[in-house]
């Protein structure tokens, strides 16, 4: 599926491209399935918004298939192995990328982002982004994991630093990173406050674990997480909806609580005190791209407790019109999924 304009599901195609190259320390893998993120939605509309982004473009970010090629220094990877890919995948070379930080590598190479992605027969990644799916692990339920839990595990572990016992709020629940973002939590001990607009959505964050689920129209949010933590206000809040939940998030804080910002989805300005801040010695936390460590350590936790993500929908490549639909409408529940 080739992108060659900005606009509406009809600037992308079914075209004929060569097939990728290996290079020495890349794979080749023949796609299975190809989960969709909001990013492929957003650049289609346009503009680019990953440094580097140029038409025509092959989008899709989140693949699992099967080896097809290995480049002539790889040897940790072999044909016919079931695998799934950090998207982003780094120069190699630079001081970020040396620390397996790829995200903010000096050149970033997102795949499906600003590099061929997998709405495709075939997708190029570098060896070293490719994690082995275990056998007992569908691909079709490996697709749902790279991005939402890599980034679930970046904000919730790495800059959320949630311990057991601490309560944790989610909004937008039955997204795919709050989804995610709500069974890691789970997993290491903590409780969940999710926000969703629907009750099918509070259902599927009850599935994942959530102890208490409320619709974004609850009369008062706040009162209702300071009563779930017996008055202390939540330890932990995951803000990616941006304007609308950011007045709860701040409010519904504890002493000394963090809030991790990850998204603005509906809306990027909010305001606030500076005295509300430091009154309460709350934290404002950023997390962008996760690194290469979060992706290993998010992936092995899924693999080891068999986590993954509901499937929203899934389609042909060629009804990716009707998929990008699914993804635009606000009732999706998990990962839109494509079968090239
Ligand atoms: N920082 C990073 O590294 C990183 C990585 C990946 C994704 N992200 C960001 O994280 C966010 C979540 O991504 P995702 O893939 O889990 O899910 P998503 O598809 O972006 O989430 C959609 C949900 O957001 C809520 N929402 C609130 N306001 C909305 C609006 N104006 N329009 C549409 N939806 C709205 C809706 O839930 P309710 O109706 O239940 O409120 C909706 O179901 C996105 O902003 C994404 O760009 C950040
Ligand atoms: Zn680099």
């Amino acid at each position: 599926m080739v992108q060659t304009d900005f606009g509406g599901a009809e600037v992308v195609s079914l075209q004929d491209v060569p097939e990728p190259v290996c290079g020495a320390r890349d794979v080749v893998v023949e796609v299975a399935y190809c989960g969709l993120n909001r990013l492929d939605l957003l650049q289609r509309k346009g503009p680019g918004l990953i440094p580097g982004f140029r038409l025509p473009h092959v989008p899709g970010m989140d693949f699992a298939g099967t080896v097809m090629a290995t480049g002539s220094a790889v040897s940790s990877i072999a044909p016919g192995d079931r695998v799934i890919a950090d998207p982003t995948q780094g120069c190699g070379g630079c001081p970020r990328c040396s620390v397996g930080d790829r995200a903010y590598c000096v050149s970033p190479r997102i795949l499906g982002g600003n590099t061929p992605g997998a709405l495709a027969a075939y997708v190029l990644a570098s060896a070293e982004s490719i994690v082995r799916v275990p056998a007992s692990l569908p691909l079709a339920a490996a697709v749902t994991l790279p991005t939402a839990f890599a980034t679930a595990w970046h904000a919730v572990h790495t800059v959320g630093a949630l311990d057991a016992g601490e309560a944790l709020v989610v909004h937008a629940a039955a997204s795919p990173v709050s989804l995610a973002a709500i069974a890691l939590a789970k997993q290491a001990g903590a409780s969940v406050v999710a926000f969703a607009g629907s009750d099918a959505k509070l259902a599927a964050a009850r599935a994942a674990g959530a102890d208490l689920a409320l619709r974004n129209d609850e009369p008062d949010p706040v009162k209702a997480v300071t009563a779930f933590t017996d008055g202390a206000g939540a330890d932990l809040v995951l803000d990616h909806v941006g304007t609308s939940t950011w007045r709860t998030s701040l409010d519904c804080l504890g002493i000394r609580g963090r809030v991790v910002l990850l998204g603005n989805t509906s809306g990027d300005q909010v305001s606030f005190s500076l005295r509300e801040v430091f009154h309460r010695g709350l934290k404002l936390l950023g997390a962008g791209g996760y690194t290469s460590a979060d992706f290993v350590a998010a992936t092995s936790a899924c693999f080891s407790a068999g986590l993954h993500l509901p499937t929203a929908a899934q389609f042909p490549l060629e009804d990716l019109a009707e998929a990008w639909d699914v993804l635009g409408a606000r009732d999706t529940i998990g990962k839109v999924v494509i079968t090239p």
